[in-house]
């Protein structure tokens, strides 16, 4: 078996990665969790080793999760997917914790039209029965139907013998921090200390800030220069005779956007983040297209809050599904949301339209 550390040496030996000292000091946290999962086979699940004896493997001895947090761009998702290549088993799964959580939900409300009691069991049954390493990037919980149930769900998933590996740009103490019913909350917060090694990433180096070059897919300030510049590109990437209206279907309702040649759509801020939508309908905008042309994104602040959280969501969506980003903007990706609610969030958004520049960015 290759452990993660050797994997990531070899990444640094071929050049594809720079050796960074805080990169290599979270190490053998990650291989603890590979080894744990090649040590505890099959048994921890109920495997055949688990039925032959007829008990499942102490808690003790099963693979202890690991929860890893720090700053923006210091490398957990990465450190994520060494952790996936290195596991020595077929039955994991890495997924973007948002469209987890809407999988869940999903789960949730048709367990409970079946008319189940207890909805979150067989939800989590049926994912633990699928996985024994459950990777989730960016654990972030804002929306109070998740805070509500991630405790459980969780509580589930050890149960099952889950390993559940996180990054987070949060302390564990500070998730969902000034959320509705927060005390409810709390139970989750020590069962990650409880089931889960905390280690934080505390890296000096942005390793997204080191990957900047590249055309100007980014124009700053608003006005008529911006405009003429979108146009140009618009005209550039497109060829289509009639460009629509981009019309997508989530669950069950239809979402009707901006306008579409292809996989190039084209929509204002306004039109994406000025009306309700949630990270179900950027999911899809992702999905659907290559390249996003976002007109005139404006200068938030604490009164558009709204705005500005559908934004990070937005941003979020797109950057997991590497979609190229073209945008007009008040001003660069640093200075448009610095003050209220989720400024700190926001930090993690304006690195990533950061990197998502760069000329090699995209699929
Ligand atoms: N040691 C390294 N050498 C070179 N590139 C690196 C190194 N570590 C990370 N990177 C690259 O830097 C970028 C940011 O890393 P990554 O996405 O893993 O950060 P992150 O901590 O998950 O950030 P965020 O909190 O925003 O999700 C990625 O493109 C990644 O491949
Ligand atoms: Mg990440």
């Amino acid at each position: 078996m290759t452990s993660v550390s050797e994997l990531y040496e070899a990444r640094v030996r071929a050049g594809a990665l720079e050796g960074d000292p805080a990169q290599r000091g979270v190490l053998p946290a990650l291989d603890r969790v590979t080894a744990g999962l090649a040590a505890a086979p099959a048994a921890a699940n109920g495997g055949w080793l688990g039925r032959f004896f007829g008990t499942p493997a102490p808690a003790a001895e099963r693979a202890r999760g690991l929860y890893l947090w720090g700053g923006v761009g210091r490398g957990k998702s990465m450190l994520m997917d060494l952790v996936m290549e290195a596991a020595p088993l077929r039955e994991k799964r890495r997924v973007h914790f948002h469209a987890f959580m809407q999988e869940i939900q999903a789960g949730l409300n048709e367990a409970r039209r079946a008319g189940a009691q207890d909805a979150v069991r067989p939800v989590a049954e049926r994912v633990a029965a699928e996985a024994r390493l459950l990777c989730f990037d960016e654990m972030q919980i804002t929306d109070i139907a998740d805070a509500m149930i991630v405790g459980r769900l969780f509580q589930i998933l050890f149960e099952k013998g889950v390993t559940v590996v996180t990054t987070s740009n949060r302390v564990p103490e500070d998730l969902y921090k000034n959320g509705l019913n927060r005390e409810l909350f709390l139970p989750f917060i020590a069962l990650i200390r409880e089931r889960m090694e905390v280690v934080e990433l505390a890296s000096p180096r942005d390793h997204r800030q080191d990957r900047l070059h590249g055309g100007q897919v980014w124009f700053t300030p608003l006005g008529a220069d911006a405009e003429r510049a979108m146009d140009r590109l618009w005209a550039d990437l497109t060829d289509c005779a009639e460009t629509p209206p981009l019309e997508l279907e989530v669950h069950g309702r239809r979402l009707s956007l901006g306008a579409v040649c292809e996989r190039v759509a084209r929509a204002s801020f306004w039109e994406l983040c000025g009306r309700p939508l949630g990270p179900a309908d950027f999911l899809a905008v992702a999905e659907a297209v290559d390249v996003l042309l976002i007109d005139a994104i404006p200068r938030l602040s604490a009164a558009n809050f709204n705005e500005a959280r559908r934004f990070v969501t937005l941003i979020d969506a797109l950057y997991e599904a590497k979609v190229r980003l073209i945008a007009s903007a008040a001003d660069r990706p640093a200075s448009l949301y610095v003050e209220g609610e989720g400024a700190f969030e926001f930090e993690r958004t304006a690195s990533r339209l950061m990197e998502m520049q760069a000329a090699d960015w995209g699929r």
